[in-house]
């Protein structure tokens, strides 16, 4: 798998790609980072990246000619390292993308990998974005300075999801979306010392009983996404992956809330 990233700031990567549990998978190659800088490309003594927009109005806009040499250059190292490989991706971060979920990263994650491009400024000339761009992905419904903070998230989420990057095996099947969890909320976790601060570990979890255990996992898990992520729930339900114990424990909870009456939704 491999990930081109077109960037004026390659030296944020840096930091990510050295540190944390998915670190060995770039040092080894498994998932494979080239970093190229706009800027290299662009021409005059300046080396100017960007300009003012048409039309007027604040801010600056990356011009189109630097980023299309660069995006060729990433282009062809590509053909030629992958020769086999079909059209590659190429992935814009945008407020306008679809926002990211997991099914679209499990998806990203069964894949060879993409050309992934890091606005900055007020964005990208659109010419370029409408000669080039097959994906556009948004982090949500606000503003970053620059794509190169969704970039990274999207290449954390894809690697933890590769075989062996994480040092429990399969362990990210028990997390929040995965559909081993039924696409629910993962569960609260503890840890050592069983009481903190007057506040102990629920019993169930020091009962060395399995099927108790993960009773308890299942109805928290369900309790969670109730209260937080109605949706989820009625998603899991529609997709008959509720059983008749799990609806038993959810007549006990309170009403949920819908999900426009939740802090932050
Ligand atoms: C300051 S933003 C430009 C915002 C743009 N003028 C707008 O209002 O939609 C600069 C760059 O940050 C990135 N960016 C900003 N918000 C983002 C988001 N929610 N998701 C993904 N990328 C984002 C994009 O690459 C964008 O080109």
């Amino acid at each position: 798998m491999r990930f081109d990233i077109l960037t004026l700031f390659p030296q944020m990567f840096a930091p990510f790609l050295e540190n944390g549990v998915t670190r060995r998978a770039f040092a080894s190659g498994q998932v494979e980072v080239h970093l190229w800088n706009p800027r290299d490309f662009a021409e005059g003594n300046y080396r100017r990246v960007d300009d003012r927009p048409f039309g007027g109005g604040p801010g600056m806009v990356m011009l189109a000619d630097p980023l299309q040499r660069c995006l060729d250059a990433a282009q062809q190292s590509r053909a030629q390292a992958l020769p086999e490989e079909e059209a590659v991706p190429v992935v814009l971060f945008s407020p306008i993308g679809h926002t990211l979920h997991h099914g679209a990263v499990a998806q990203w994650a069964q894949g060879s990998g993409a050309i992934l491009l890091c606005g900055r400024y007020e964005g990208i000339d659109q010419r370029f974005i409408d000669a080039n761009v097959t994906h556009q992905i948004s982090l949500g419904d606000f503003v970053l300075s620059g794509g190169e903070l969704a970039a990274l998230v999207l290449l954390d989420a894809i690697t933890r999801l590769q075989p062996g990057v994480l040092n429990d095996a399969g362990s990210f099947q028990q997390d929040s979306f995965n559909p081993a969890l039924d696409g629910l909320l993962d569960c609260p976790h503890y840890t050592r010392p069983e009481v903190w601060q007057g506040h102990s570990v629920p019993a169930p979890l020091l009962s060395g009983h399995h099927a108790h255990i993960e009773r308890w996992r299942r109805e928290q898990s369900l309790r969670l996404t109730a209260q937080q992520r109605p949706q989820l729930l009625q998603q899991a339900r529609r997709q008959g992956r509720l059983t008749a114990q799990d609806e038993a424990f959810l007549r006990t909870l309170p009403a949920a809330p819908d999900d426009s009456d939740i802090a932050g939704h």
